[in-house]
């Protein structure tokens, strides 16, 4: 509130780059072309040859990431995984995802029968997404820990973790695994097309491309299998825990949702912009311009601060209060503009379906009293290591 009102703009010198605090700055930032989301090219420039060697695996499929380019290879690649991602598709997921809420939700219960208490986020809320990731593009359950591993692995880089030894080598080894084992099951697919996601991804076609159809490339097609995991993974983990410790704070809030389930649209709208699971929009100042009087450079980093932006006062009324009836409530939480957050409609069912099975449940779920919650420390994430309840 205090960078909203006095300093909207605001160098950090900690992070070397310019943070933005308030609504309407943060929604420029997602639709202004004079910022790129590709903070990649400029982080390579500055490694040691070494280094970027290393990295070369982990760098050939983040390169291909949608999410890090600008047009027009990111319309390309847009329209081809849209072509997948219809709204039919992720409507006939819903389901599936009930079911298996409805299945962790036992596993829950037992547990917290022979323990007395659980930890919702490593129990609960990162199986959920997890599972309907991997069923969704058609890997089997039971490579779970393997991906975990793998995706770990290469969080150590992605996450840029201080402190880690050998944190580039062990992205290249946890990219090198889930690239093989992507690129396996892109050929099985191919061999024999399935009703899933990635057989989806392989028939993708542009009809509309210049040159004749278009279609994803191989690496193309295992760097987004790489990318769903991790777009839809984390995230939606923080919406369900975050919902969970919204709701155990705010009593009142929770009785009015379980008296009335049929609320959920709105609440999960709330949940989302009240204390949002993705806290950042990263950029890259790609042509020099002017904003609040200050010159932003090109090349300069710019994180616009999503969930500041959700509580700014000049937006929402009584922005610090939760309120799950809250309308209108145009939160930023998926960004805007050309890079609107592909996986919406999937991260409100899941947040949806969980939110309501959890309360349904578990309607006396109260936090641990000897045991707080643990944050985790990041700049781009906002959610729970630990939930003890
Ligand atoms: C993009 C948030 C869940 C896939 C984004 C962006 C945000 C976001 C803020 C824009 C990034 C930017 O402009 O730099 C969230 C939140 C989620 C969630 C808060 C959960 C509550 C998911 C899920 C999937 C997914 C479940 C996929 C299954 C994507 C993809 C993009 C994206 C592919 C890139 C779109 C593009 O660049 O055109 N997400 N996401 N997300 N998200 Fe999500």
């Amino acid at each position: 509130r205090r960078l909203q009102d006095a300093e909207p703009l605001h160098w950090s010198p900690v992070l070397k780059s310019w943070i933005l605090t308030r609504y309407d700055d943060v929604k420029q930032v997602a639709l202004n072309r004079d910022m790129s989301p590709d903070r990649l090219t400029p982080f390579f420039k500055t490694l040691p040859d070494a280094q970027r060697s290393i990295l070369q695996e982990v760098i050939r499929y983040l390169n291909l990431w949608l999410v890090f380019r600008d047009p027009p290879e990111h319309t390309r690649l847009r329209r081809l995984l849209q072509a997948a991602f219809t709204p039919r598709a992720i409507e006939g997921l819903r389901p599936n995802i009930a079911s298996l809420v409805e299945e962790l939700l036992d596993r829950l219960e037992e547990r917290s029968k022979t323990q007395g208490r659980v930890d919702l986020i490593a129990d609960f809320a990162m199986l959920l997404p997890a599972l309907v990731i991997m069923d969704m593009l058609g890997v089997p359950r039971d490579k779970l820990a393997d991906i975990k591993a793998w995706s770990d692995d290469m969080v150590v880089f992605i996450g840029s973790a201080r402190g880690v030894p050998d944190k580039y080598e062990r992205a290249r080894h946890g990219a090198q695994q889930m690239s093989g084992f992507f690129r396996g099951l892109i050929a099985e697919r191919r061999a024999e097309p399935r009703e899933d996601f990635i057989s989806a991804l392989i028939a993708a076609r542009d009809e509309t491309a210049a040159d004749g159809p278009e279609r994803l490339s191989e690496d193309e097609l295992v760097a987004t299998c790489m990318l769903l995991l991790f777009a839809g993974h984390e995230t939606t983990t923080n919406l369900i825990g975050n919902a969970a410790l919204m709701l155990m704070r705010n009593p009142e809030q929770r009785e009015k949702l379980q008296a009335r389930p049929d609320l959920i649209v709105g609440a999960v709208e709330e949940f989302l912009r009240y204390d949002g699971p993705s806290n950042s929009l990263a950029r890259v100042v790609a042509t020099t311009h002017e904003m609040h009087g200050a010159t932003l450079k090109e090349g300069e980093r710019v994180f616009a601060m999503l969930n500041a932006a959700n509580r700014d006062p000049r937006q929402f009324e009584d922005a610090d209060r939760l309120d799950i009836e809250r309308s209108p409530n145009r939160h930023l939480t998926f960004g805007q503009g050309i890079h609107f957050c592909l996986g919406a409609t999937l991260a409100r069912n899941e947040g949806q379906l969980a939110i309501n099975g959890l309360l349904e449940r578990f309607p006396h779920m109260r936090p641990a009293e000897d045991e707080p919650e643990q944050w985790m420390d990041a700049l781009i994430m906002r959610g729970m290591r630990r939930l003890p309840v």
